[in-house]
């Protein structure tokens, strides 16, 4: 864009000019208008760290889908916080086009929602940097998180302490209104806002303070072998979790297996039926009847024929999943959304991390 015009007159050409980039501008920033309103914007990431689980899909994924319709949407692949860990390299591409595919399996649609992969937008781990340089040790460390990975390990990477400044950087590039994320992530959302507050104030105010919303029901689905830990796609016993992509069989198997207690009765009751509860809840947000509905129709009913429907329902629940997943996963299709979807973030972000260098001082006056 051309910084000024030419020799102080005002010529139609220049406000024209002036005019189309300014639709443009506003365009890229605010983007979606729903009804004459401007819509909201949601940022939300899923590492492709293994196979997605039932967990993320009902803590993260399902509320995805619905908020999609009505709010101004981008669904991020975060490889880069997947390497804070050790990854295969063969192993984390499939997982970064498995996760793609997934997304869109469940009903991300790439027209409503800008879907794309974090280092494909360069702006996130610079952003990144910059948030690392407020961010204070010793918050970082109290992140439970953190604390649970890092237990009892001998060499612990910096990039798993220094992580959450990253996913701050994720969702404050976008100025997201609401980060729809699984219990889990709570810590790191506050994390977020004290960054976002810092910045703010000590150097220009130019972030959105970024709401949590959590899934009434399933905001934290546990192992099915200890129902104290939460599920994960990265448990080493793969009878743990029942991921998007398991075959019926599998699906039975697990949770015929899933550790229940000796009482026998199907209620739920989290405190001292952990087990049960858990399955209690999966059934309910798979087959839209509630906990009580279900309590009523399996009393005096032993837990095998309940796992027996339960599986059912289950299988029911991801066979169209899994049927559009592989349509999608070596399509030129998802390439092409991919493509889309990285533009587009890296127009937004790009400005945002203008703003933040701006702000903060670093490089030349722009
Ligand atoms: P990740 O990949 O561990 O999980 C992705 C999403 O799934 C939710 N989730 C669960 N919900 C219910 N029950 C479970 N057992 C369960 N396990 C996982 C998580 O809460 C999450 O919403 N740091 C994030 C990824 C991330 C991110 C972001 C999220 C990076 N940048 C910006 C939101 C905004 C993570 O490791 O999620």
């Amino acid at each position: 864009i051309r910084p000024g015009f030419s020799d102080g007159w005002l010529y139609f050409s220049d406000i024209l000019f002036q005019t189309v980039g300014n639709i443009i501008y506003n365009y890229v920033h605010i983007h979606n208008f729903n009804g004459g309103m401007i819509m909201k914007t949601i940022f939300s990431g899923i590492q492709p760290s293994g196979t997605i689980t039932i967990g993320n899909y009902i803590g993260a994924m399902q509320q995805f889908v619905e908020l999609q319709h009505d709010y101004n949407c981008y669904f991020c692949i975060v490889d880069q916080h997947a390497i804070t860990v050790p990854q295969d390299p063969e192993q984390l591409r499939q997982n970064i086009r498995s996760l793609a595919a997934l997304y869109l399996a469940v009903g991300i649609d790439p027209d409503k929602a800008t879907l794309f992969i974090q280092s494909e937008v360069p702006a996130h781990a610079q952003a990144g940097w910059i948030l690392q340089c407020i961010s204070y040790i010793g918050e970082l460390e109290r992140m439970t998180q953190f604390k649970d990975k890092s237990a009892g390990k001998e060499a612990v990477s910096a990039g798993l302490l220094t992580y959450p400044p990253l996913m701050a950087a994720d969702i404050l590039l976008y100025n997201a209104d609401l980060v729809p994320v699984g219990e889990d992530q709570k810590q790191h959302i506050e994390l977020t806002r004290d960054l976002a507050e810092r910045f703010n104030r000590k150097y220009k105010n130019i972030f959105t303070i970024p709401d949590i919303q959590l899934p009434k029901v399933g905001a934290r689905i546990m192992s099915l072998q200890d129902p104290s830990k939460k599920m994960s796609k990265s448990d080493p016993n793969k009878r743990a979790y029942i991921s998007l992509l398991d075959e019926p069989k599998q699906i039975e198997k697990k949770i015929k297996s899933a550790v229940t207690d000796s009482e026998g009765s199907v209620r739920y009751d989290k405190e001292n039926k952990p087990g049960v509860s858990n399955l209690l809840s999966i059934y309910s947000i798979f087959s839209g009847k509630t906990i009580e509905e279900l309590e009523r129709e399996y009393e005096g009913i032993g837990y095998g024929q309940f796992k027996k429907d339960l599986a059912e329902v289950v299988i029911d629940k991801l066979k169209p999943i899994q049927e559009k997943y592989n349509e999608l996963i070596d399509s030129q299709e998802l390439d092409e959304i991919l493509d889309r979807g990285r533009e587009k973030a890296n127009a937004v972000a790009s400005e945002t991390l203008k703003k933040m260098e701006d702000a903060i001082g670093l490089g030349r006056k722009r």
